[in-house]
């Protein structure tokens, strides 16, 4: 089963609470919340507020939060007391990241761990074991609508042959076309901020997404 999770860093942020309503009745299967430093990534974006907001209206969505941030673990346990189902940190960042995702964890929540274009599986490997899930970058994080990555699809290989059986996410420049590739690799999440949110079909586009996972 193919999950598709609308980027929200993609909504026009005056009209937030619209476009998220407009995703879940679209057919969204949760949210995915980029959180950006501007010291990892060269921007900013959201705050733990938000995801409280979220959660406050929307109390039965689903949050995937995606940290961008050089010191996730002094921020965890705030994403996850307002409103996240899932915290992903990156492979790249200094520290123990094996106490973080235990620490994930240890919260009731999904631990993932997120690969840039430019790390390895390799810098995974070890980490496996703590992951429910695991967040493949198509493009260099920090922006939406950039150019999809094909390369990056023999990272998801290289994990399914590994026998990694959690969720891979894909994101980065995900669209109905780019979403087969993803999928055919062995991703079962598709992290779509431009395509989706910004489309005049959200529904078209996500039903055409989950057909890909009923293909042999
Ligand atoms: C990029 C973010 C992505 C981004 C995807 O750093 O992690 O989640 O919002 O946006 P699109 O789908 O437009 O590339
Ligand atoms: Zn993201």
């Amino acid at each position: 089963m193919i999950k598709v999770y609308p980027s929200i860093l993609a909504a026009d942020p005056l009209r937030m609470g619209e476009e998220i309503e407009r995703m879940i009745g679209a057919g969204a299967d949760g949210l995915h919340v980029d959180i950006m430093d501007a010291h990892f990534v060269p921007n900013l974006s959201f705050s733990p507020a938000l995801s409280a907001a979220v959660r406050k209206v929307f109390p039965d969505v689903y949050q995937d939060v995606h940290l961008m941030m050089d010191n996730p673990g002094d921020y965890l346990e705030a994403f996850v007391r307002a409103g996240a189902d899932a915290v992903t940190v990156h492979a790249e960042i200094p520290g123990d990241i094996p106490a973080l995702l235990r620490r994930i964890r240890s919260l009731d929540c999904h631990a993932g761990i997120s690969l840039k274009p430019g790390t390895g599986t390799e810098a995974a490997a070890e980490l496996l074991p703590l992951c429910d899930q695991v967040l493949i970058m198509t493009v260099e994080p920090g922006f939406g609508g950039q150019k999809f990555m094909p390369g990056m699809m023999s990272k998801i290989r290289t994990l399914r042959s590994a026998g990694f059986s959690g969720s891979i996410l894909v994101d980065g420049g995900v669209n109905v076309q780019t979403a087969e590739e993803c999928v055919s690799a062995g991703a079962d999440t598709l992290i779509m901020g431009t395509a989706l949110v910004r489309s005049a079909d959200p529904s078209g586009v996500i039903a055409v997404c989950r057909q890909l996972g009923g293909r042999p």
